[in-house]
């Protein structure tokens, strides 16, 4: 038992003095990609109007400040100098003239391009550019590069030689202008980046891409249970931009999706059409009790399972992942614990206190529902909460009494 939690807690802190820190968002980047929502039906006009709508919303004050564009901004081929030639149609007015916009309302600006011959769109690649390529991001004024991995299979590296050009060239391109972009990446060769991601890049995504229905956001759930030790202060898991306001997805359904990606300190980039989003669902994107897991300076670990409920613990389930989520939140005296329910009927829910490894079976603590925005009273051994609706979520911070 000693060794297996020696084994886990010494490659906990190998994971996390091995994030690359390049002095950007120790903690989880958060705002608005284009992508879900809009694909390639991109514009300038989309772009302010998001980023105004965001601002009077409360989102900017709550955090979200990155807006993001993603694919389709460009043209397929490159100018007679060799650069990137951004979309006239789409962004008449160019696109630094819209990141002044950006910054000026105070947000920061995401740009989106692939490590291949072309982007997963069609769009001009940037192979053997990506020098030119960061320079015109800081050129334009962007923050962050997303980087994706369409079309690379002419490159024959491995994995973390492939995606080590962009950190040498944000890096190069740091040293000349001093300007640091931020650096997330798709990868789409093994899906086994979180292994290697850490030390080269701010963020990586685990798995394919995010779809606005319950199986897909399950199947994404189940893959980041396990590899919640990769994930920490300056280098997170990214379990793709969210669907809240997309699809089919039900409040609980979105409730639980934000939940769970803002627990294991994902990034949480919006993506839907912010001028449609009902009320309840701006909500659970503004849950601040929610965000301030997700941001919290002093715990990088993400919560991670500790009793699977239905199925038996370690078992891999896509489509009914692990229940019952602990970690540390603020300090050692605090914890969060998060319950979803995937089943399709409404249960209840119960463990004891000696199950999680973020909870003292000797002590008491004072339970606070950070959905109701209710404290619910004082336990001790074991937990119970009642008439959790089907595919809805829970989380309760836990604060130990002395
Ligand atoms: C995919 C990526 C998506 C989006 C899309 C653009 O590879 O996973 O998030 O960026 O490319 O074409």
């Amino acid at each position: 038992m000693h060794s297996v939690l020696f084994v886990l807690v010494s490659t906990c802190l190998l994971h996390s003095a091995n994030a690359w820190n390049n002095g950007l968002q120790k903690t989880p980047a958060m705002g608005f990609n284009t992508w879900n929502r809009f694909q390639c039906n991109i514009d300038e006009d989309l772009i302010r109007q998001t980023a105004v709508q965001m601002k009077d919303l409360g989102f900017l004050d709550a955090g979200y400040d990155f807006i993001n564009i993603d694919d389709c901004w460009l043209l397929k081929d490159r100018d007679a100098s060799g650069s990137l030639v951004t979309d006239p149609d789409k962004f008449p007015s160019g696109l630094k003239n819209l990141t002044e916009f950006l910054h000026g309302l105070g947000f920061k600006a995401g740009i989106y391009e692939d490590l291949g011959l072309t982007t997963c769109a069609g769009f001009a690649g940037s192979l053997n550019h990506e020098l030119t390529d960061a320079r015109l991001f800081v050129d334009l004024g962007f923050d962050y590069a997303k980087i994706d991995d369409c079309n690379s299979g002419s490159f024959s590296g491995t994995n973390p030689e492939r995606f080590q050009r962009w950190t040498d060239a944000t890096t190069q391109i740091q040293q000349e202008t001093g300007k640091m972009l931020f650096y997330s990446f798709v990868e789409w060769q093994s899906f086994d980046a979180w292994t290697w991601g850490p030390p080269i890049a701010n963020s990586w995504r685990i798995y394919d891409d995010i779809q606005p229905n319950w199986g897909r956001i399950t199947a994404i759930l189940n893959n980041a249970s396990f590899i919640g030790d990769f994930s920490n202060f300056w280098g997170h898991n990214d379990l793709d931009m969210l669907e809240n306001g997309n699809g089919e997805l039900t409040l609980a359904e979105q409730r639980s999706h934000f939940t769970a990606w803002a627990l294991t300190k994902s990034p949480l980039l919006i993506g839907t059409d912010i001028s449609s989003l009902s009320q309840d669902s701006i909500d659970i994107l503004l849950n601040p009790e929610i965000i301030a897991i997700n941001q919290d300076t002093q715990i990088g670990e993400p919560l991670k399972p500790f009793f699977w409920g239905k199925n038996p613990d370690g078992t891999w389930d896509p489509m009914f992942p692990a229940q019952y989520w602990s970690g540390f939140s603020q300090d050692k005296q605090h914890t969060a614990i998060m319950y979803i329910n995937f089943n399709d009927r409404t249960v209840d829910l119960n463990f004891t206190f000696a199950h999680s490894p973020h909870l003292q079976a000797d002590k008491k603590y004072a339970i606070r529902d950070l959905w109701k925005h209710e404290d619910i009273g004082v336990f001790s051994d074991f937990f119970f909460d009642g008439s959790i609706p089907s595919h809805d979520a829970r989380v309760y911070i836990f604060t130990e009494q002395t």
